[in-house]
């Protein structure tokens, strides 16, 4: 068989699944929240069944959105440590934007630019998660001083910010980086993409055969 057809296992069925269940949550919880945000996008809301029904499920939503989260960072967060190779990739991720691969030096599993996001989106998340909390009515927020509330919603949404601008440069990378979305699709990667792409994770998976 040729190198390019050789697949190699990146993600189990189970964290493929949990994947693409935070994505759909993510996206019910971005939309009903955004609707909160400005009544310019009110309409928002119409995918949760309208106003009320998007403000009583936002919070359940982006509760088990967290808990599946939770669930892929208990499985992945090793691989997302920064190390001595990823400080010499992020000196030339300049040229890879530029769209210049050549001198790109190897990197493990993910490259830091990958590494960034998933601690962006677990900051984030956190911070969504500690914050609602604080103003989930009728369940909590009687317990927090009103002062305390009004910061929590401030940081809210600003951690929900950071999380929809990371979900964007998460997908568009995933996009860019032609061969990367099989990986979430069918679990697997072609030979050729490890080696182009993560040098050090395709020594790893293979002995460098
Ligand atoms: C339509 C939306 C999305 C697409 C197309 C997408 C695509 C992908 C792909 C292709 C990978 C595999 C990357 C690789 O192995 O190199 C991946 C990994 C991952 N995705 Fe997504 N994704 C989406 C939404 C999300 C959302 C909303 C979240 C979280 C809020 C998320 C969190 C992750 C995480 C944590 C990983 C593992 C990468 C790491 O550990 O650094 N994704 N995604």
């Amino acid at each position: 068989m040729s190198n390019k057809q050789r697949l190699l296992q990146r993600y189990t069925d189970g964290d493929r699944m949990n994947h693409w269940v935070i994505a759909l949550l993510f996206v019910l919880a971005a939309a009903s929240g955004l609707a909160f945000f400005h009544p310019s996008l009110y309409f928002l809301s119409s995918l949760l069944g309208g106003g009320v029904w998007a403000r009583i499920l936002h919070p359940f939503i982006g509760l088990a959105m967290v808990l599946a989260f939770a669930l892929l960072f208990a499985k992945l967060w090793r691989d997302n440590l920064l190390n001595e190779a990823d400080k010499e990739w992020r000196k030339h991720s300049g040229d890879m934007l530029r769209g210049d691969k050549s001198k790109m030096p190897p990197v493990g599993k993910y490259n830091a630019g990958q590494k960034g996001v998933f601690w962006l989106m677990s900051a984030c998340l956190l911070i969504l998660l500690v914050t609602g909390v604080m103003f989930w009515q009728p369940w909590f927020a009687s317990s927090f001083p009103i002062l305390l509330r009004r910061f929590a919603v401030v940081l809210h949404a600003a951690s929900a910010v950071g999380l929809i601008l990371g979900v964007i440069m998460h997908v568009y990378a995933a996009i860019w980086v032609k061969g990367t979305v099989r990986a979430m699709t069918r679990g697997t990667v072609t030979e050729a993409w490890a080696k182009q792409n993560h040098a050090l994770w395709h020594r790893d998976m293979t002995g460098g055969k």
